[in-house]
């Protein structure tokens, strides 16, 4: 057998009342605590009527009863049939509430009666009185009604018993007919009672309606929905605490507006001015340094060839080597920096040089796809997918321990996705420390100030995917 908990129980009633709404709540409490009120009284005043009207009817009996005994005394003694017949039949159609009235003689002989189908004598022997009591009333059930049966001894007994039956059926009619006024008047003031309870219901719940919409507003970032006061009461001042609130948090939204816009014209600054400048370096490298670099190399191999001393041809040709090296380096640095390709032949062609870089210098095979439309995107656009596949590369090859990286690139109309995978050991942290990680915050700025979406899954051992998501619209000024 389960066990009874109080706790649960109240749980289960809990979740119940809470489930409603309060305009329920407040009406199933006005229309609950009316209806125990008004059946409770119902109950009581029915209760006290029959008690009451019961009471009269035995004092009728008992007077008819008695009088019926004085009267009947000389009649009796002088066995004046006729005479006690008159009496028990006049006493009879006199009395609406009288059923039957019969004469017994002191042997508890019948001597007269008003039954019309013969004496019942089973009526003999219930209510016997002793000539010392001043009546005897027993409540006799007829099979139709309750009668109340009097027994008055006539002279103490000594000349016989007087016995009247009362009916208490009118007065239980009368009972239950003002119980029924009282039902019919509860019901009227009950219908008004919810008609009362359903406005002030009304009144008490459309304030509160209203702070739980305004609520919704705020939790969706509008803040300029106002509750309206309705009173001075305490919803009026929540109310009021609520628009103050919508207030603050509005001026608190425009200054984190202004605020993020000023960082998203900063960062993108940043950005850009961080590109030009090496733009700027890596022509300067290509342009002047390895100028000058295979202009020495050239005068190297001139002297080399012309040079007439001993030891010279052996040194010629090992500063030569070196000077070669160093343009190797310097167009390396230069290509690091930012590959000329990138703002010559676009995106595409940076890719496919930076793919046959990396897979060089790594020895990890890169499975690249390119797809979709192939108009070129705008500089900043093309830059920053550049900077995105450039830095998930670079992470491949300094954390993940993998053997073959995919990308995709795949241009829609609307969007390009990105997604960079690879088979290494997955990271362990995929929100690491941005103070001392900065390459995926990198990628996380650039991607949201193209208005696009950064994913990364990952799993220990189970290789890592980042997929970038960038709306862009291509238009004829992007296609060149
Ligand atoms: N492909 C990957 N596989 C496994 N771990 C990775 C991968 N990419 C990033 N990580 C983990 O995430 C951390 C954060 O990478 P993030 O690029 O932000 O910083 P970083 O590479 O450590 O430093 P940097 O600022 O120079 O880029 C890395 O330190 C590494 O632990
Ligand atoms: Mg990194």
């Amino acid at each position: 057998m389960r066990e009874f908990s109080w706790h649960k129980l109240r749980q289960q009633l809990w979740s119940i009342l809470g489930g409603v709404s309060v305009r329920t709540k407040i009406f199933g409490i006005i229309l609950g605590s009316s209806l125990l009120i008004s059946l409770t009284l119902l109950l009581q005043a029915y209760n006290a009527f029959e008690r009451e009207f019961e009471f009269r009817v035995r004092e009728v009996g008992v007077s008819i009863a008695r009088d019926i005994a004085a009267r009947s005394t000389e009649l009796i003694l002088v066995h004046d049939l006729y005479g006690l017949y008159e009496l028990i039949s006049e006493t009879r159609e006199s009395f609406e509430d009288v059923r039957y009235v019969f004469i017994l003689d002191s042997q508890g002989q019948v001597l007269v009666h008003t039954f019309e189908s013969g004496f019942p004598v089973e009526l003999l022997d219930i209510n016997p009185v002793a000539p010392e009591e001043f009546q005897s009333t027993v409540l006799v059930d007829s099979g139709e009604e309750f009668i109340w049966d009097v027994a008055v001894p006539i002279f103490d007994g000594r000349v016989g018993t007087a016995r009247v039956g009362v009916t208490n059926a009118r007065t239980h009619a009368a009972a239950l007919g003002l119980i029924g006024q009282m039902a019919l008047t509860s019901l009227f003031f009950l219908a008004l009672g919810l008609l009362a309870s359903t406005l002030l219901t009304v009144v008490l719940t459309r304030p509160l309606k209203e702070l739980v919409k305004a609520a919704g507003k705020i939790a969706k970032g509008d803040y300029s929905y106002r509750v309206q006061k309705w009173a001075e009461d305490e919803i009026g001042a929540l109310a009021v605490a609520h628009s103050e609130m919508a207030e603050e948090l509005s001026r608190m939204d425009s200054i984190r507006r202004d605020r993020e816009e000023l960082r998203r014209t900063f960062l993108e600054r940043v950005i850009s001015a961080q590109e030009e400048e090496r733009k700027r370096i890596a022509r300067e490298l290509h342009d002047s340094t390895s100028q000058s670099l295979s202009s020495i190399s050239f005068i190297l191999r001139n002297l080399e060839a012309n040079c007439q001393c001993a030891s010279g041809p052996e040194n010629f040709a090992q500063i030569h080597e070196v000077v070669l090296s160093t343009l190797e380096d310097v167009r390396k640095l230069a290509f690091q920096l930012r590959p000329a390709i990138l703002d010559d032949l676009g995106l595409k062609a940076a890719l496919d040089q930076l793919f046959g870089e990396w897979q060089d210098r790594t020895g990890i095979p890169v499975d690249a796809a390119i797809v979709g439309q192939s108009q070129r995107l705008n500089g900043v656009l093309e830059t920053t997918i550049y900077r995105i596949i450039q830095e998930c590369l670079s992470n491949v090859e300094r954390h993940a321990r993998a053997t073959k990286v995919s990308v995709l690139i795949e241009s829609g109309r609307d969007e390009i996705i990105v997604v960079v995978e690879d088979n290494g050991i997955g990271m362990r942290n995929p929100t690491p420390d941005h103070r001392q990680h900065l390459g995926l915050l990198g990628i996380r700025e650039r991607v949201d100030l193209h208005g696009g979406s950064l994913l990364i899954e990952t799993e220990e051992g189970q290789g890592t995917s980042i997929f970038v998501r960038i709306p862009h619209l291509v238009t004829a000024g992007e296609a060149t």
